[in-house]
């Protein structure tokens, strides 16, 4: 193997403090990438799809739709930031297992920082090995770090132009959502971009619809945010709104949901447990949430104050 295609190690932040939620959230991702290939499709995207169906006239993969969605977001992106988008330093939080960084490796050729953070040390291996294979290690930074310690990461000095954050504000507890905006006002340049992909529920507090039935919540569904809400952290935080809009729409999430269900139940007929079963059993429950028009997927764009 030579040097080029070595994978990338993760580079790990030690914790400032412990996150009582971080073991049971590693624990869920934990399955081996042929599991979740089976889930979620070859690219390993898990944040949603755009179908578009009149302009879909086959059918659409997981695959297609899932990079369709982020497609559409680097678009509406490039088409309202203020200024044009070059970015030299960006950030993927919550990276996955890697697809994103390497579209955006893709989007912005002349960027030649981007950085994955992560909890998930086999999900970090993947990105690592994914992105070295697609000759990116010399632009590529991965740190196995909790949103909860982003002030840790190396070069302060350097700030970010892009940050990317999806689904993984889903998992945090407001006080983790809030600490993470706060520590990325002071780590992305003025002017500089989120784009964002989150749930949010009308009626959050109040609503005591069920998302799980498993009172152990592998994946920490129960955290809702409501739109507002959402929206004033980052305001609070020098963040403007550019764009927010439902997207995708709540029938091409409640499609999306509905394929991971039977891709669960067609791979696994003996059945599920754990982080999977709550996949399978949330996706019900979401869907209808999405079709009664309780809830919605958000995709915004934010920038910080120049
Ligand atoms: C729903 S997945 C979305 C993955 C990817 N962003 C995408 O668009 O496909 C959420 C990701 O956030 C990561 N994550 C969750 N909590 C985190 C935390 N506190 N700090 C860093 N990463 C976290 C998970 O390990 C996972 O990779």
């Amino acid at each position: 193997m030579s040097e080029e295609t070595a994978r990338i190690e993760p580079v790990v932040i030690r914790a400032e403090s412990t996150d009582p939620q971080q073991e049971r959230l590693v624990n869920a991702y934990e399955y081996d990438v042929d599991t979740w290939r089976k889930v979620l499709g070859h690219n390993l995207l898990f944040e949603w799809g755009v179908y578009d169906h009149p302009a879909s006239p086959r059918p659409v993969s997981l695959d297609e739709a899932g990079a369709r969605f982020f497609d559409r977001q680097l678009e509406l992106a490039e088409r309202n930031a203020s200024n044009p988008l070059d970015p030299r330093r960006i950030l993927d939080l919550g990276c996955g297992w890697g697809y994103c960084l390497r579209r955006l490796a893709q989007w912005f050729p002349r960027c030649p920082r981007l950085e994955g953070v992560n909890i998930s040390r086999s999900q970090l291996e993947h990105c690592g090995s994914l992105l070295a294979e697609h000759g990116l290690k010399q632009r590529t930074n991965l740190y196995l770090c909790n949103a909860r310690d982003l002030r840790l990461l190396p070069d302060a000095d350097v700030g970010h132009d892009l940050v990317v954050m999806r689904g993984v504000a889903t998992h945090f507890p407001p006080e983790l959502y809030e600490r993470s905006v706060a520590a990325l006002a002071d780590r992305v340049v003025p002017g500089g971009a989120l784009v964002i992909s989150d749930t949010l529920y009308d009626n959050a507090a109040d609503s005591t619809a069920a998302i799980t039935e498993d009172e152990n919540d592998p994946f920490e569904l129960r955290h809702r945010k409501s739109p507002e809400y959402f929206v004033r952290v980052l305001r609070e935080n020098g963040f403007a709104i550019r764009d927010m809009r439902v997207l995708p729409s709540n029938t091409d999430v409640a499609h999306w949901l509905l394929e991971l269900r039977s891709n669960i139940e067609t791979h696994f007929p003996e059945g599920v447990t754990g982080a999977l079963e709550e996949i399978r059993v949330a996706a019900v429950h979401l869907s209808v949430m999405m079709l009664c028009g309780q809830a919605g997927a958000y995709s915004i764009l934010a920038e910080r104050a120049e």
